[in-house]
């Protein structure tokens, strides 16, 4: 099964453009308690490298591109995301890594809990020993 899971937020588009909803209703499969973005990344900078114990993410390239890296410790897939209407659905226990950021980068970030630094799994080899 493909470590790459991707929900498709559908334009609603009119004559005056497009707009795009996330609701937890339908395509969010939990409760939004933060949403964050990056942007204004810096040329050749990589960010993430990091697994999380609880909480769960959805990211979407509101604008521009950055191709996203998603390892369970046994696999690495990869994906660009590269659309508005793209959302990579990033579980628990999954170590990812954000590359390639175009300049006009904005990457929105949907997570199902508060900013917690104890969620978070700094070291890929503490990552790899939780594993097993
Ligand atoms: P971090 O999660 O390491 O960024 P990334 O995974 O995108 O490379 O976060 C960078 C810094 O921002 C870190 O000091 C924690 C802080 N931060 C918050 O305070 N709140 C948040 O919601 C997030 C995501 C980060």
């Amino acid at each position: 099964m493909s470590l790459i899971k991707i929900i498709n937020f559908p334009s609603i588009g009119d004559d005056r453009g497009s707009l795009v909803a996330m609701e937890t209703i339908d395509k969010v499969p939990f409760e939004i308690k933060r949403v964050y973005f990056i942007l204004d990344t810096l040329k050749n900078v990589s960010r993430g490298f990091h697994a999380h114990k609880q909480l769960k993410q959805i990211a979407i390239c509101v604008s521009g591109k950055c191709r996203m890296i998603i390892d369970d410790g046994k696999n690495r897939e990869e994906v660009w995301l590269d659309s508005p209407n793209k959302g990579l659905l990033i579980e628990t226990n999954l170590w990812r890594e954000m590359h390639d950021f175009s300049e006009d980068c904005v990457l929105l970030v949907l997570a199902s809990e508060h900013y917690n630094e104890s969620d978070y799994i700094r070291s890929y080899d503490d990552f790899k020993k939780m594993l097993d």
